[in-house]
């Protein structure tokens, strides 16, 4: 019995569900990028989950870095918001094909500053793989390559997604009880 289970009011994609996805987005992925010199950038913390679910999922070469990154601004920074890097990549980007993994595309303000910020590095190629996404939330012009789900505009824990730093370790993808933020 998982003890966190109690502060979930309904589950949105179930393990079963995030799991058959990754299977199907691991092959889509190493199809495209076959004969192609892959890197996978997760951006920490919230893709860990993803990442070492989709890295395995993929059957050809890659490689994997990791960035941490804050937006900073508040809600109309979707001109002038700026993303600070806190931790950069190890790796030089020039020639690789660069994928994004993160885990949901919400406003898509940090990764729409993020992305032309790689491409001056001169990689091949720049995109962006996300397992989870809130289209309605959308105030920056990105869309992922690669999605796993639609969402709601309601907040979800799990699958790499905290609430106050927890509930990443939940199995599966599910909005809080209304008192777990009273608390
Ligand atoms: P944005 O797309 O720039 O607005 O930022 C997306 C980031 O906000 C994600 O990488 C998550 O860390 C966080 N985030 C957005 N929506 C949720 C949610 O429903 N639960 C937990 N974290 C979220
Ligand atoms: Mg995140």
């Amino acid at each position: 019995m998982n003890m966190m289970n109690q502060d979930i009011d309904h589950v949105l994609v179930s393990e079963e569900q995030l799991q058959a996805k990754v299977a199907e987005l691991g092959v889509a992925i190493s199809r495209d990028y076959a004969g192609k010199d892959l890197l996978l950038v997760s951006i920490l913390k919230g893709s860990v989950v993803f990442m070492a679910d989709l890295m395995r999922a993929i059957t050809i070469p890659c490689a994997i870095d990791f960035m941490v990154v804050s937006s900073y601004g508040g809600a109309n920074t979707s001109s002038t918001g700026l993303v600070k890097i806190i931790k950069d990549l190890d790796q030089d980007l020039s020639g690789k094909d660069v994928l994004i993994v993160e885990d949901i595309l919400d406003t898509g303000i940090t990764l729409s500053h993020l992305v032309p910020m790689l491409e001056m590095r001169r990689p091949n190629s720049v995109r962006l793989c996300t397992i989870l996404s809130k289209p309605s939330r959308r105030k920056a012009d990105i869309e992922p390559d690669y999605l796993g789900f639609e969402v709601p505009d309601e907040f979800v824990v799990g699958y790499g997604l905290d609430y106050d730093e927890k509930y990443r370790n939940l199995p599966y993808v599910g909005v809080l009880k209304p008192d777990v933020y009273a608390k």
